[in-house]
């Protein structure tokens, strides 16, 4: 949810922390800082409220160092505001700390640090740990056994990089619900907390793992646990192009990953179609058939866009394999004790694998015995490291705040998942058959959608000008209108609310008049009488109706309507949401919003 970076070297820390935080960014954004000191120790300090350009702009010509700790934020603990901002210092300004994460005694800690003469001069939980830090740093002591000994007080999660004036040879970092990851370098270091950072540096990375704390120096790295003990890590090899972590000529992120979806859907149905027995090959599930024939239902858990990809989950798996299958908010599960059996299979998913609810949903299954199983994108990320097995989704890294490619790669997974399903149980293989080809078609069909975009784009400026919008679908529509919502309050700031259209009449239909348009996703499907005399009652109302159709779809109701090539039943749901992604990129361009850094939001939402 906040960015860390640090860098020790020969070079000048402080122009890799401004490049590796302006990566960082798109996971908190309203303040950001960085510490630099140099071979003769010393520190120098510069945070401000607002963007890393606000930063780059306040940061002093003199300001160097070679050893260096940078943070962006999404407060949690006090405003967005300059002394909010990381790093935090003790009182000798001789300890600098960058946090991500949530220290949950900090009261405590802050109410004895005081008493013991620390002065506080923000209102954040991290400052407890630069007191503390520093009321471990006897004569002499290292700053790694410091860290150490002041973790052990500390209840929370955090990813941390710590500085000490004193001793500039050094950077000492700890992990613990909060991704750290090491970048090496030839006689240089890097730190981050997301390889987006460090991608441009190094490509040889060292991911900390839970209680494990590192120091860091510019010839290399040393890590061990909370008790002192050494452990070694062997480094892995990033194999995302630089290219991926780059707009590549789009004016935005969100943009260039909507653009991307054809290949991007592509590399996750990538190996997994057999023809010959019409069904999936998913090598990470680790259950036999056997296993999987034994399941009696699947709770999906995810939050935000990754629990609305999980209803249209769920609707795939109750389709094509008859098992039944329902999507809740893992933020909502964790909370209600809820009842764990043994014949029921928990899919988790999460786009970056570090969503705090969604991690701990699975942890809680997992301690009262559930088997769960991870459908991800984030290789090696917390959410994929704790469950038993899973999918990954291979959509590469996604930036934008909002999610698309992501989004469409995790239903292609659950397809995936359902016609693997539905092969052991009861699906034809001619229906097999059938799915199998739908998928194939896919990307080329999205490619159909997205040469649409120009059409689309003026609907949005005409549509955002209105205060709010309704989306309504039926059954398999309804999660696709739920998304399309979402996509577009989150981007554009313009209101929307989701319906199932057969709900419209028993109370939101009060809302529609001419400022109210609706947008109906009308696919030629054996609902589609009930939809068109939804559009009857809409259009009897003065509403407006943007639709969402086939060609085969009869739409003179709607005021206009968006063409999507016909897939399989089961797998329209998919076309349908990708004129929805763009129809929210355009309104929020036309409403001059900041589309990839929506307003009190980030990427990773690592807090509770
Ligand atoms: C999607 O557009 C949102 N930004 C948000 O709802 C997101 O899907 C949610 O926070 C879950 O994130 P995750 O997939 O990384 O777990």
């Amino acid at each position: 949810m906040c960015g860390i970076v640090a860098y020790i070297g020969p070079k000048d820390a402080t122009a890799f922390l401004l490049e590796g935080l302006q990566r960082l960014e798109y996971r908190g954004y309203d303040s950001a800082g960085i510490a630099v000191t140099g071979k003769t120790g010393g520190l120098k300090v510069c945070k401000t409220k607002g963007r890393v350009a606000d930063l780059a702009a306040a940061v002093p010509a003199r300001f160097k160092g070679a050893t260096g700790i940078g943070h962006t934020r999404w407060a949690t603990h006090g405003v967005p505001s300059d002394a909010n901002a990381h790093p935090h210092l003790d009182n000798a300004e001789r300890i600098a700390v960058v946090h991500n994460g949530i220290i949950e005694n900090a009261e405590e800690l802050r109410a004895k640090l005081s008493a013991d003469g620390a002065v506080f001069r923000s209102e954040t939980d991290t400052e407890t740990l630069s007191h503390l830090i520093a009321a471990h740093l006897g004569e002499g002591t290292d700053l790694e056994d410091a860290v150490r000994s002041a973790l052990k007080k500390v209840v929370g999660t955090y990813g941390i990089a710590v500085l000490d004036a004193t001793q500039p040879d050094r950077i000492v970092v700890a992990r613990n619900g909060s991704p750290i990851v090491l970048g090496l370098g030839e006689k240089e270091m890097f730190v981050a907390s997301d390889v987006a950072a460090l991608v441009r540096y190094t490509r040889q990375v060292v991911h900390l793992e839970d209680g494990e704390l590192a120091v860091v120096k510019a010839d290399g790295f040393r890590t061990f646990t909370e008790d002192a003990r050494t452990v070694t890590r062997q480094p892995s090899t990033v194999d995302w192009e630089i290219d991926s972590y780059d707009t590549a000529g789009h004016e935005h992120y969100l943009h260039k990953e909507i653009h991307e979806q054809p290949a991007s859907v592509e590399r996750t149905l990538g190996g997994r179609l057999d023809e010959r027995f019409s069904t999936a090959h998913l090598g990470g599930l680790n259950l036999d058939a056997r296993e999987l024939r034994e399941i009696r239902r699947v709770k999906i858990l995810g939050c935000g866009s990754a629990y609305y990809a999980g209803e249209m989950g769920a609707q795939l798996i109750e389709e094509l394999a008859r098992i039944p299958a329902h999507s809740e908010p893992a933020s909502e599960f964790r909370y209600r004790n809820p009842v764990i059996e043994a014949d029921t299979l928990y899919i988790a998913v999460s786009q970056s694998g570090e969503t705090y609810d969604t991690l701990a949903a699975v942890q809680e299954i997992k301690r009262k015995g559930g088997r769960v199983l991870g459908v991800v994108n984030t290789v090696g990320s917390a959410i994929a490291r704790e469950c038993d097995g899973g999918i990954y989704l291979h959509a590469g890294p996604e930036i934008s705040v909002a999610s698309t490619k992501a989004f469409t790669s995790t239903v292609i997974a659950f397809a995936l998942l359902a016609l693997h399903f539905g092969r052991i149980h009861d699906l034809s293989p001619a229906d097999g058959r059938r799915i199998v080809a739908g998928l194939k078609a896919l990307p080329g069909q999205i490619r159909e959608i997205l040469a649409e975009e120009e059409k689309i784009a003026a609907l949005a400026a005409e549509y955002a000008k209105h205060e709010g919008m309704m989306f309504i679908g039926r059954v398999r529509g309804f999660p696709v209108a739920r998304e399309g919502a979402q996509k577009l309050k989150e981007i554009s700031y313009v209101h929307a609310e989701a319906y199932p259209a057969s709900e419209l009449k028993h109370g939101p239909l009060a809302l529609i008049n001419p400022d109210l348009p609706t947008v109906a996703l009308v696919p030629d499907d054996e609902l589609l009488d009930k939809n068109l005399t939804t559009l009857g009652e809409i259009k009897a109302r003065a509403g407006r109706v943007l639709a969402v159709a086939h060609r085969e779809v009869d739409t003179k109701l709607a005021d206009h309507t968006v063409v999507v090539p016909r897939s399989e039943p089961e797998l329209d749901p998919l076309l349908l949401n990708i004129p929805l992604q763009l129809l929210a990129y355009y309104a929020a361009v036309a409403l001059g919003r900041d589309v990839d850094k929506p307003r009190n939001l980030a990427k990773s939402v690592t807090v509770e």
